[in-house]
């Protein structure tokens, strides 16, 4: 490919990349599959790292740049403000009445807008580029936090239509409950802490000092606040919403213009009932006046404008006692202690059972057996005990001991000294075989219709599987007797237990469990190796140098590989038909047909997968020592005695330069 074909290709990456981003994000309807997205993404990132054409605002950006040391400090020139907060509707009316007065009239109207519940962001665009993201800090100057801030997906990276050369806009970053709700799933299976809520995450995550960690992290934007160096003062409220939303921001969909504070009563009285049903929180309404010129006479406090108000909703707790606490044995064996509440009504739904995370936790809350404790739904799935009601008397039973034996299975449970969660280590333990299967199972990974919970559990229970090679075996006799099971759904269930073989590289990696390797991490190992022989040997210095793959997740893969028992699965995966190949990558041309290269070194541009890559792609092949058969040696920086080697056999020695001449 010459200099130009790659702009041009380039060009036509990013375009597609930023259509794609904007049809999932904006319209959340998708033009194309995940994988076909990575795919396009990691063409374009390396395009733009052999060609060396980088752009701040390329689509390759909003996955992390390298890590920072720390933040440097930024002034907001117009202070970042909090909002007066008002708790019932006579306060509200109050605020009506100080606006009305002070204003000396009632000819101005009311934006209504849910109030999101995350960590408030400040963003520069320079001539439609976005140069700065910032938070709010104390209000007056807070951190740049750029790097992170490109990785979220709701955050153009350039604008759309028309806009002036300097603009800011403001607005919530946060976490849909149910992103948050699964992050935290995995973060305690695999025994790191949990975040409390959906805002302490996301304020978390966006103060990491890496971006690639961050990018990993589902957060999202909401913009609420436009301003522009101009003096045109009849703006409205509205009018900015429209134009973020036109300039390529997400705005509160549920903003509603209001004639007056009887207007904005009947808008609160609604959400207080219908919040429940939306994606994210919402702690409140926030009610601002609409007209700029109006807000410019009603001024500010030293903290908050006096033309706003945030309406904050009662908080969704209630209070019950916890009558027992037991614990539940995970896929990996983590053990995630569950207190049993006296049934109580929350946000809709009868609680009995909430997440006490792990030992810790309950000691760090000081949660005891007894106890009378405040529930809450912070984005869980099941809800959490947000801490202790202490009673006057002060009666309360034992400190919470944390069992040592597997509730399950009996055997002992350990602690690594890294980690916060207990585990059980016996591979038999029937709710880990249970779960295991499960995952295998799901759509995600192998998807096999018709074996949900409840086939698994007489499956396990019946002794019928244990592991996932025992599930090709089982015919439709063996299934009949189970209970709700019909000849026709036995049938069924043995198809689709077949058809799974058919599964892709990808999905069966991410099938097998392996701690730490969710599907974007199976999908890079899939790419980065061949196969399942190449990965099993993979070295955790070779896996670390996949993108996307850091020091934990190659040392898990490596003991994963480790384990005999799991090798014998492997094997009998194998006989059985699955795919544990990545679909050859297919020839791009055969400009290294027959020729034998050696790699040493390192490259400046390429990685060793990407060069091995590139030379089969091309038709050639890749060893790894030098012999008489060797055709070319490529060398990079610090060769070794490779080098030696080659010279003294007169194998001739390229640079990547050479090699990037050769596949031209
Ligand atoms: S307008 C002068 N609109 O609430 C402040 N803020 O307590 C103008 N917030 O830090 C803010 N949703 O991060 C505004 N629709 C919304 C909001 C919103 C959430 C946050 C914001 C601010 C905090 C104030």
């Amino acid at each position: 490919m010459s200099t130009t074909e790659a702009r041009n290709r380039i060009g036509e990456l990013r375009k597609l990349l930023d259509e794609a981003n904007d049809a999932y994000y904006q319209e959340a309807a998708p033009v194309m599959s995940d994988r076909e997205y990575d795919r396009l993404l990691e063409e374009l990132r390396s395009l733009e790292e052999q060609y060396q054409l980088y752009s701040p605002d390329s689509p390759t950006h909003r996955v992390g740049g390298r890590p920072t040391k720390e933040f440097p400090t930024v002034a907001h020139p117009v202070p970042m403000l909090s909002l007066s907060n008002t708790y019932n509707s006579d306060e509200l009316d109050d605020f009506d009445r100080r606006v009305k007065n002070l204003l000396g009239h009632s000819n101005f109207s009311y934006m209504a807008e849910l109030k999101f519940d995350g960590m408030a962001i400040r963003l520069l665009y320079k001539k439609g580029k976005l140069s700065l993201g910032a938070t709010r800090g104390d209000g007056t100057q807070g951190d740049d936090i750029t790097a992170n801030i490109r990785t979220i997906r709701d955050v153009p990276l350039t604008l759309s239509g028309d806009y002036p050369d300097n603009l800011e806009v403001r607005g919530e970053a946060y976490m849909e409950m149910a992103a948050f709700a699964r992050m935290n799933n995995n973060r305690a299976e695999s025994g790191e802490s949990v975040f409390a809520n959906p805002r302490n995450a996301t304020a978390g995550t966006l103060k990491l000092q890496d971006p690639v960690v961050v990018a990993r992290r589902p957060i999202r934007m909401f913009a609420y606040d436009l301003l522009i160096e101009d003096d045109n003062r009849e703006r409205t409220q509205q009018q900015k919403l429209d134009m973020l939303e036109e300039l390529g921001f997400r705005v509160c969909e549920h903003r509603i213009l209001c004639s007056g504070i009887k207007e904005v009563h009947e808008i609160i009285t609604k959400w207080e009932l219908l919040r429940k049903d939306l994606p994210y929180e919402t702690d409140g309404v926030v009610v601002k006046v609409n007209e700029e010129r109006y807000r410019d006479i009603l001024g500010q406090t030293a903290k908050a404008p006096r033309w706003a108000i945030a309406y904050k909703f009662e908080a969704e707790q209630a209070v019950s006692r916890i009558i027992g606490i037991t614990l539940q044995v995970g896929r990996l064996g983590t053990i995630t202690p569950v207190a049993e509440l006296e049934p109580v009504q929350l946000a809709g739904t009868t609680v009995k059972r909430a997440t006490l995370h792990n030992e810790e936790e309950i000691h760090r809350k000081d949660i005891r057996i007894g106890d009378q404790v405040t529930v809450e739904k912070a984005g869980e799935i099941i809800p959490q005990v947000v801490g202790v009601v202490l009673q006057e008397d002060g009666h309360r039973g034992d400190p919470f001991k944390m069992p040592h034996d597997c509730p399950a299975c009996g055997a002992a449970l350990v602690k690594l000294p890294e980690e916060v969660a207990w585990r059980c280590t016996n591979n038999q333990c029937p709710p880990q075989v249970r779960s295991r299967l499960e995952h295998y199972a799901s759509r995600d990974a192998m998807d096999i219709d018709g074996l949900g919970e409840a086939v698994i559990d007489q499956l396990v229970s019946n002794g019928l599987v244990s592991t996932f090679p025992d599930l090709y075996r089982l015919s439709a006799d063996d299934l009949v007797p189970l209970e709700r099971m019909g000849e026709k759904s036995a049938n069924n269930l043995i198809a689709s237990i077949q058809k799974s073989k058919e599964k892709p590289f990808d999905k069966v990696l991410f099938a097998l469990g392996i701690r730490f390797v969710g599907i974007t991490v199976a999908r890079d190992l899939a790419r980065a190796f061949p196969g399942i022989d190449a990965l099993a040997e993979a070295s955790e210095q070779s896996l670390n140098e996949v993108h996307s793959i850091g020091p934990r997740i190659a040392g898990s893969v490596r003991s994963f590989f480790e384990n005999p028992d799991n090798l014998k699965m492997i094997r009998q995966l194998k006989e059985i038909g699955l795919r544990f190949h990545s679909e050859e990558p297919g020839l791009v041309s055969e400009k290294l047909a027959g020729k034998a290269f050696v790699l040493t070194g390192t490259l400046p541009g390429l990685k060793r997968n990407e060069a091995k890559e590139l030379i089969e792609q091309n038709g050639g092949k890749a060893t790894s020592s030098v012999s008489k058969k060797t055709d070319y040696i490529l060398a990079g920086e610090e060769a070794g005695s490779k080098l030696d080697k080659a010279r003294q056999l007169g194998i001739p020695i390229i640079t990547e330069e050479d090699f990037f001449e050769m596949i031209k």
